[in-house]
């Protein structure tokens, strides 16, 4: 098939559905793309789980708030600044925190602190992505004043109704909550980052394609998204038997990764560690088709069997130099260089920054 310059909803669905064996033509074109606007660079952050409370019950997730099965931990100070510093040590330019949603002043303030002995250690050099969940407005200006410049909040589907099937009917889990807390970060000054799980129960090929237009008209700058992997400490887990096989929720996940790259030619676009979960050379996939950015796991091993947001969830035995040594042989396999020390913004913000 040959690609339409122009990308209009039913040709991004009938994209979709093509088998793997007809898809070369869109996977050359997403790499040609991705090495003309943003160069065969992958850029790396290392995240950080901090720590696995949280206040939601979002359906899918295996550390909702009512999963008694989980044994609760949030990081120490000291463990942040260690794993801060091996970023740093190892040229990785930036971090993510990552953590469940918590919404307290004491919780506020401890992130706060907590930014300003990172800028510490690493004098202000080290770029700092938060993924924390929906925060209010003062929270996010707090948070940006303390030295964060990024936000990833995921939409998690674009489609209201799919959404309200994925979450508890309550007001902490609305869909137009979610778009104005998104709306909210890029009026607070992050680059912001959203995206959305694949091969969803109930997710139709309509609604995948509605994601990547949905990326297009918010207009943001980072995009991570993954297939979905059941975890049977879930309410999602009793629909398990309408889900698409792992290995076509991958192909999937691989397809909107270079639509999205053909979409939003100069945006950022991760290698989940979903994709590496499925496919063990998933990442490397990915990058060959458009994406430019992975997160190397540097949380502390004792925490990572306690951060699983899925089932089977890639390097969880694996230390941090284990992970980077692995990843940076990974990302050569796959003739990309590594953007060592650089913050690696979207060249998207910049844009739309100026
Ligand atoms: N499968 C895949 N991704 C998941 N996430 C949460 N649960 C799952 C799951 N079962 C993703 C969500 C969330 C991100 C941190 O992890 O998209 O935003
Ligand atoms: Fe909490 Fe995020 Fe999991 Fe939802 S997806 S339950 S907000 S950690
Ligand atoms: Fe973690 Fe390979 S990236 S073990």
């Amino acid at each position: 098939m040959i690609i339409p310059a122009t990308l209009d909803k039913s040709a991004i669905i009938e994209l979709l559905s093509l088998p793997l064996a007809d898809c070369s033509p869109l996977f050359e074109k997403a790499a040609a793309v991705k090495r003309e606007i943003v160069g065969d660079v992958v850029y790396l952050r290392g995240l950080i789980e901090y720590s696995n409370v949280c206040s939601k019950n979002c359906h899918y997730c295996g550390i909702r708030k009512d999963n008694a099965n989980v044994e609760r931990y949030t990081m120490t100070d000291e463990e942040v600044i260690t794993a801060a510093q091996f970023a740093y040590n190892s040229g990785y330019g930036s971090i993510v925190l990552q953590a469940g949603e918590v919404s307290t002043p004491a919780h506020s303030q401890k992130i706060t602190r907590i930014l300003q002995l990172i800028n510490e250690v690493a004098n202000g050099k080290l770029g700092i992505t938060l993924s924390l969940g929906e925060q209010s407005a003062e929270t996010l200006a707090e948070w940006r004043n303390a030295g964060a410049h990024r936000y990833l909040l995921r939409i998690e589907t674009s489609n209201p109704a799919l959404y309200s099937k994925l979450h508890p009917a309550d007001t902490h889990h609305r869909y137009i909550h979610r778009i104005d807390a998104i709306q909210l970060l890029c009026d607070s000054g992050y680059q912001v980052g959203t995206g959305v799980m694949i091969g969803l129960p109930f997710q139709t090929l309509e609604d995948l394609a509605d994601d990547l237009l949905f990326f297009r008209n918010r207009d943001v700058d980072m995009i991570g998204m993954g297939p979905y992997i059941e975890h049977s400490d879930t309410p999602l887990y009793e629909h398990r038997s309408t889900l698409l096989p792992l290995q076509e929720r991958f192909e999937l996940s691989l397809k909107m990764v270079a639509l999205l790259r053909l979409l939003m030619p100069d945006i950022n676009i991760a290698a989940t560690t979903a994709m590496q979960t499925i496919d063990p050379i998933g990442r490397e996939k990915a990058i060959q088709v458009g994406a430019n950015v992975v997160m190397p796991n540097i949380t502390p091993v004792q925490y990572r069997k306690s951060y699983l947001l899925y089932e089977n969830k890639a390097c969880i035995e694996e230390a941090a130099v284990q992970c980077k040594h692995c990843l940076e042989r990974r990302i050569l396999s796959v003739n990309n260089k590594i953007g060592y020390g650089k913050w690696g913004d979207s060249q998207h913000f910049r844009r739309r920054d100026n």
